[in-house]
């Protein structure tokens, strides 16, 4: 069993694209283990993209997750699992630059470059299992996923115990 995440970016959500995406990831046949809606913030923008800190376009991509280029801030997050699960997302998502992705792909059909030169290129999707890891447990808490895909630990809070990522 392998997992992906994958976000759908601000601009997904405004321009209807949901349920064409969904759509899309249907031909992988693997299964969803959770989605939710987030509202971005700094905190998660910079420690989603923390591997590419120092490339040129970091603040683009930033301010790309975090809305400011479509006036809202909510991204979808999927987790999707089964075997080769990364790869087989990688394929329907397209190339990361959306002038060089497959028409057929999510990126080449609805994504594109700005002339300012960002890539809006409509959704991320893991890069490897071990970065998909890292991310579902970025934007998931333990009790939103159906299964514990991942260990856990149980410690105290408020209300008396939750289930936090080992
Ligand atoms: S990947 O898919 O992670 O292997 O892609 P990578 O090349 O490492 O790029 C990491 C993210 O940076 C975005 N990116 C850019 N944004 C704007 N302008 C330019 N030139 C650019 N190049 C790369 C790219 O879309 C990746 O973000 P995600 O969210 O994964 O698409």
């Amino acid at each position: 069993m392998e997992y992906a995440l994958v976000l759908i970016k601000p601009d997904g959500i405004i321009k209807n694209l949901i349920g064409p995406i969904f759509t899309k990831f249907s031909q992988t046949n693997l299964k969803i283990f959770a989605c939710r809606m987030v509202a971005t913030n700094f905190e998660l923008a910079r420690k989603h993209y923390q591997h590419i800190k120092d490339q040129p376009f970091y603040q683009q991509v930033i301010d790309y997750l975090l809305g400011k280029y479509h006036g809202q801030n909510k991204v979808l997050v999927i987790i999707y699992g089964g075997s080769n699960a990364v790869r087989k997302c990688r394929v329907v998502a397209g190339a990361t630059n959306p002038e060089e992705a497959d028409p057929n792909s999510i990126r080449g059909a609805f994504g594109r470059i700005t002339q300012q030169g960002v890539y809006e290129n409509i959704i991320h999707v893991s890069s490897d299992a071990k970065e998909a890891k890292r991310e579902i447990k970025l934007w998931f808490f333990p009790d939103q996923i159906e299964e514990r895909i991942f260990p856990v630990k149980t410690v105290k809070s408020q209300n008396g115990f939750k289930a936090v990522w080992k």
